[in-house]
């Protein structure tokens, strides 16, 4: 099989969120354990933006394709260069086209909001994939469409036995890729043709939905939730509509990238067997922020974009109790400053007990997973989520709310004393989180063996990319590939 990706976000290049860690970890383990199954290196397709460094000694090719673009006025077609470079275990393929994605704004909206031609922008970064793809005669049997901006692909694949099988992947159920009827003629002839005549635009993600030979999501939990209209988002009866074609595949972690033993960044090593160098990580986390070392009482960590999603307004409204309960609290992330605000106002009054670091910084992120003793997730949906495999595998003690990737991927030691590997609330509220951050810290001060287990135990989850995740996500492409083949009727 030839495997082609196509994604908006892939690391180390170009990320936002968890989504750029998982196609390039992904990308990387089908890479590993495809056998002969999968013709490599893959392909990975990733717009190219201002903010994407293209190490010179890297690229393996440069090419031009011209692209039918509806959006460049009479001409119709667009120049477009594809800029290969040799990636860790795949090939990332860069479009280039200037005028759509070399902009001093952010990837996908700037100040001002969505950029208006974003539809434009992903339907051509879409068809320069697929052109590129056609003039070499390497048409793909599988295109792994990564989240709404690559939903237009769907409809400029014929339908038909002979076209690639798609493969929808949902990592953020949240962003549908709304595009208003008066911008969908710029998707071109095979959008405008299934733009109904009272319809006020087009749902790219829910159509995508609908016509992918597959779609998955990226948890069963999250793949069960997205069925019902609380986690939905509009898109449950699009996913119901698709019986067993829809379903989750847990996300692995790249246990290279993420290892306490071998991270460069941390003060000290450290690893199962042996875990004392975390509390020289520790020691070195609170220095810099100016904290206690020597205080035994319980540090918290979180990270990520501070917003109501991801549950930052729980943590914001329970702080002053949790501080109250002798709980230190280390936050690294930007959000609105309604959300932040009160956060601020803690990190400024008190700052030898919170610490707030209003910026994304990749070693203060090592530093925070090794260096604190529990880590939070209170997010009220979470497709999967990264941050509580991380904090597992560096021996912090993840305290998340039960939704999605997390309650699949956390057990909770309170429901199952002695084999849990870290705390789960059902509630998404202030008291849920503070209830399950007191049955941590009750452990935390219990010690002992009990607590060590339980860290160990947590240490030892197996996330690793090439163990489950990416040999289920060949049997989705030979599935898929069946699919649209037609093998298996009506299946
Ligand atoms: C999105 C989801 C997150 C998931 C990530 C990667 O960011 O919100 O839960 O882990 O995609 O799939």
């Amino acid at each position: 099989m030839r495997v082609a990706f196509l994604a908006a976000e892939c690391e180390p290049w170009a990320k936002t969120g968890g989504l750029a860690d998982v196609v390039d970890a992904l990308a990387r383990a089908l890479g590993a354990v495809a056998g002969d199954a999968v013709e490599l290196p893959i392909d990975v397709f990733l717009p190219r933006y201002r903010s994407v460094a293209v190490p010179a000694g890297r690229v393996t090719g440069e090419r031009l394709v011209e692209v039918p673009d509806p959006g460049a006025g009479r001409r119709a077609v667009t120049t477009v260069r594809i800029v290969d470079l040799a990636a860790d275990g795949y090939r990332l393929r860069l479009v280039d086209h200037p005028e759509s994605f070399d902009r001093a704004g952010g990837y996908y909206g700037d100040e001002r909001g969505d950029y208006l031609d974003n539809a434009r922008r992903f339907g051509l970064f879409c068809r320069a994939a697929l052109e590129i793809l056609r003039a070499e005669g390497r048409s793909p049997d599988v295109l792994h469409l990564h989240d709404w901006h690559a939903a237009p692909a769907v409809r400029y694949v014929e339908p038909g036995p002979a076209a690639p099988a798609v493969l929808l992947t949902i990592h953020n159920l949240a962003f549908h890729g709304w595009t208003p009827r008066r911008r969908v003629a710029e998707l071109g002839p095979e959008w405008t043709a299934v733009l109904a005549p009272d319809a006020v635009g087009i749902d790219l993600l829910g159509k995508a939905i609908e016509r992918a030979d597959l779609v998955n999501t990226v948890s069963p939990g999250f793949a069960r939730e997205a069925l019902r209209p609380e986690f939905g988002m509009g898109l449950d009866p699009a996913l119901r509509s698709r019986g067993d074609r829809f379903f989750g595949i847990l996300n692995g972690l790249d246990t290279e990238l993420w290892d306490p033993a071998t991270d460069p960044v941390i003060a000290a090593p450290y690893s199962r067997a042996d875990r004392t160098g975390k509390l020289t990580c520790r020691a070195d986390l609170l220095t810099r922020l100016g904290m206690d070392p020597s205080d035994r009482g319980p540090v918290l960590g979180m990270i990520g974009r501070l917003d109501p999603q991801k549950g930052f307004d729980l943590l914001a409204e329970a702080a002053p109790t949790l501080l109250a309960d002798g709980f230190r609290l280390v936050v690294q992330g930007s959000g609105p400053a309604e959300l932040v605000g009160s956060l601020r106002g803690l990190a400024a009054t008190q700052p030898e007990r919170v610490a707030l670091i209003e910026r994304f910084d990749r070693e203060m992120a090592r530093r925070i997973y090794a260096g604190t003793d529990g880590f939070l997730m209170p997010s009220r949906f979470e497709p999967c989520g990264t941050g509580q495999m991380i904090a597992l595998r560096y021996g912090t003690s993840p305290i998340v709310h039960a939704t999605g990737g997390l309650r699949d991927t956390v057990r909770d030691e309170h429901d199952h004393p002695g084999s849990g590997t870290g705390f789960v609330f059902r509630h998404a509220t202030p008291d849920g989180l503070l209830w399950a951050c007191r049955q941590f810290a009750a452990r935390v001060r219990a010690g002992g063996g009990a607590w060590e287990s339980l860290l160990e135990r947590g240490m030892a989850v197996d996330f690793d990319w090439r163990t489950r995740a990416a040999p289920a996500y060949l049997e989705a492409y030979e599935r898929a590939v069946r699919l649209r083949r037609g093998v298996v009727a009506g299946a």
